[in-house]
């Protein structure tokens, strides 16, 4: 079996289609534009690339991004207090702060500070909760509800199906556990110290890898026909003085044996993307008490 390619970019592409007709359709009704604000404290390059994408990637679709930045040294009560400002401020429905930041700023008292209705990276305890608990309002964190959407686009209806997700963090690993879950999916939750991960893999229908350890998930532990979804991304140095990106699943093995499968990169990244615009929707029209357009 060739396993079918889940195109990341091309179904992100769809998303931020029905993104940006949302966007229009909220600026028509409301008379002002979604907005959506980004904070970076301090100037780490590969934040400062991060921000800009998003700050981007929101105006093509019609979101009036900006971004805030702070210098290395701002206070945590700085970093709140424009973080409590910008909760407060009805021009701005979607608020996030890139992470690492400063030592000085943590990530938990910004997240503790941040209405979870504004939270459009899903990463405040309150969204965790709203998820854990299933209410419809949770803003979702977005590489898992990408995954979710990709795996749906493959197979609309999971309830029973077992499904294996490698990996624990808040970010990626228990979100995905939680959306499966909501799926009627039967899921196990795998981690560092899971003992003979093959036999738990073999056994699942949908398999998501969120670890961080690049081809980790070996060809022969994939049930033949399951649906694969890829998200690590591990930068590895080649001989050659280049480098290249590797996902957690050894690709070429594993799509010998999936049903479908995503690449890396191509897969998982430009959904998660998308997906922070689709959040930001999401955060605005509730905010207004609009219904969501259901193809969204
Ligand atoms: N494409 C995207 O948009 C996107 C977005 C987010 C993340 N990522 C990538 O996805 C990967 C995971 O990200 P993350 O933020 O979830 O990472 P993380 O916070 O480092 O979590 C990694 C998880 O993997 C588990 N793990 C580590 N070694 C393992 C092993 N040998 N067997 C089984 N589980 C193991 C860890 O277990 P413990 O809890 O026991 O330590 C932890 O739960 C990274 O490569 C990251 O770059 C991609």
């Amino acid at each position: 079996m060739t396993a079918q390619v889940i195109d990341g970019k091309a179904f992100a592409a769809s998303v931020r289609a029905r993104v940006a007709s949302a966007a229009a359709a909220f600026k028509q009704s409301q008379g002002a534009p979604i907005g959506l604000t980004v904070v970076l404290v301090g100037n780490d390059p590969a934040s400062e690339i991060y921000v800009r994408l998003k700050v981007e990637d929101a105006r093509e679709v019609g979101i009036n991004s900006r971004d805030v930045k702070l210098p290395a040294t701002a206070s945590e009560a700085e970093v709140l207090d424009v973080v409590r400002k910008l909760n407060a401020d009805p021009t701005v429905h979607g608020v996030l702060v890139q992470f690492p930041t400063p030592k000085q700023v943590r990530q938990e008292a910004v997240l503790d500070t941040l209405s979870p209705d504004k939270d459009v990276d899903g990463l405040t305890p309150l969204s965790a909760g709203r998820l854990a608990s299933g209410k419809s309002n949770a803003l979702v964190s977005c590489t898992p509800q990408g995954c979710l959407m990709m795996i749906k686009s493959i197979q609309p209806k999971l309830e029973g199906l077992n499904a294996l997700v490698i990996g624990r963090s808040q970010l990626v690993g228990k979100p995905m556990a939680q959306l499966l879950l909501q799926e009627n999916c039967t899921v196990t939750i795998a981690h560092s110290k899971t003992k003979d991960l093959g036999p738990l893999a073999r056994a699942a229908d949908v398999l998501v890898a969120a670890v961080g350890r690049a081809e980790m998930v070996k060809g022969d532990w994939i049930k033949p026909g399951a649906i694969v979804i890829d998200v690590g991304m591990n930068r590895i140095d080649l001989p050659t003085g280049k480098s290249k990106l590797f996902g957690d699943v050894a690709y070429s093995e594993a799509s010998e044996r999936a049903g479908a499968i995503t690449p890396v990169p191509g897969g998982v990244g430009p959904m998660t993307r998308a997906c922070l615009l689709r959040n930001t929707v999401l955060a605005a029209y509730a905010q207004r008490g609009m219904s969501v357009p259901t193809e969204l």
